[in-house]
């Protein structure tokens, strides 16, 4: 018995005929974490849910959750899903859809109701309760959800990108839930495209491409370990050709954002100095200068961009 753990996962694959969905990948995820599954489209992230849930059966390889095997109906007891599709009835209320799913559970009543009530006033549906799924807009209809995979009080969550497509009010108050449920020790496995989210939110993260996890470490472990990715962002009263940047020492790329550029360099503080005497020397003004470090998206790139390479 490991107490520790919360999902355990070994191996798994998953075959659509003869493509490979999911390639064999092992990763553990530890009780009262708060992991990231991330990945371009057609990865495997919700192939990996799936087989995760219990939705479809791996090919090989094995997984459990806390414990039991996934899929199970004891694994099932403890996890609580939010699906890439929405999972809800249309012709149902919000209400009813909830107190549906908690009797699925086998959630008492009074439970239910109580959980239901706290719930959905947190996601801000408790006015409109009664009303029709399908009356639902799209951020609602999403929050739903979420208090329906969260009315049985799971121990692990899982979630198939629940922001994606929603406004930034409704976003932000299933970030705050899901932090707040963390808080509390839930685990909570989160698949996104959005890096900022995952950078926000997640202990670690797992990035996986083409069926394979090509990385899994705390995001900023990722970031700092994307070399050649220092860069400077620069604006100048007057427009300079990118060709005439990439001379400049230092520089590896240049990249044009807008009325921008954005310089790629191994040693940012050189080039800044090199910038402010081109700049000087050419009469020219810059405007705004920064520094950046690689954030998780320029990590996420460059790692699924060796993938491809490698393919
Ligand atoms: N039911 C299916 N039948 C056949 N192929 C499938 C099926 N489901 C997924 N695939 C294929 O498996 C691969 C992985 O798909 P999956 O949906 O897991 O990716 P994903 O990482 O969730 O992508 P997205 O970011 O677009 O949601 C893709 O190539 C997809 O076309
Ligand atoms: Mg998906």
């Amino acid at each position: 018995m490991n107490n520790d753990v919360a999902i355990q996962v070994a191996n798994l694959s998953k075959y659509y005929g003869q493509l490979l969905a999911v390639d064999h990948i092992s990763f553990t995820v530890g009780r009262g974490e708060l992991f990231g599954f991330l990945g371009p489209n057609g990865a495997g992230k919700t192939t990996t849910v799936r087989m995760l849930t219990g939705v479809v059966i791996a090919d090989e390889g094995s997984a459990s959750i806390l414990e039991y095997k996934a899929g199970s109906l004891k694994a099932k007891q403890v996890t609580g899903v939010v699906p890439e599709m929405a999972n809800a009835y249309a012709d149902l209320s919000g209400w009813d859809n909830l107190m549906l799913m908690a009797e699925l559970y086998g959630i008492p009543a009074s439970v239910a109701r109580e959980r239901g009530i706290s719930l959905m006033q947190e996601m801000g549906l408790y006015p409109r309760k009664h009303s029709l799924v399908k009356t639902y807009s799209k951020g609602m209809k999403q929050r739903l959800i979420l208090c329906m995979a969260l009315v049985s009080d799971p121990e692990v969550l899982f979630l198939d990108e629940p922001t994606s497509g929603l406004d930034v009010q409704s976003a932000r108050l299933i970030k705050d839930l899901l932090q707040s449920l963390n808080a509390k020790g839930k685990t909570i496995f989160l698949t996104t495209h959005d890096m900022d989210e995952a950078n926000q939110l997640c202990d670690r993260v797992a990035i996986i491409d083409k069926g394979n996890i090509v990385a899994i470490d705390a995001p900023e472990k990722l970031r700092m370990a994307t070399s050649g990715m220092h860069s400077v962002e620069v604006s100048f009263d007057n427009m300079v050709s990118p060709e005439v940047l990439a001379n400049i020492p230092g520089v590896n790329a240049v990249k044009k954002l807008g009325d921008k550029y954005r310089l790629y360099t191994a040693n940012p503080g050189e080039l800044v100095v090199s910038l402010a005497n081109y700049s000087s020397s050419h009469g020219l003004k810059v405007i705004s200068l920064n520094i950046l470090v690689p954030s998780l998206e320029d990590a996420f790139v460059a790692l699924t961009e060796k993938e491809t390479e490698h393919a």
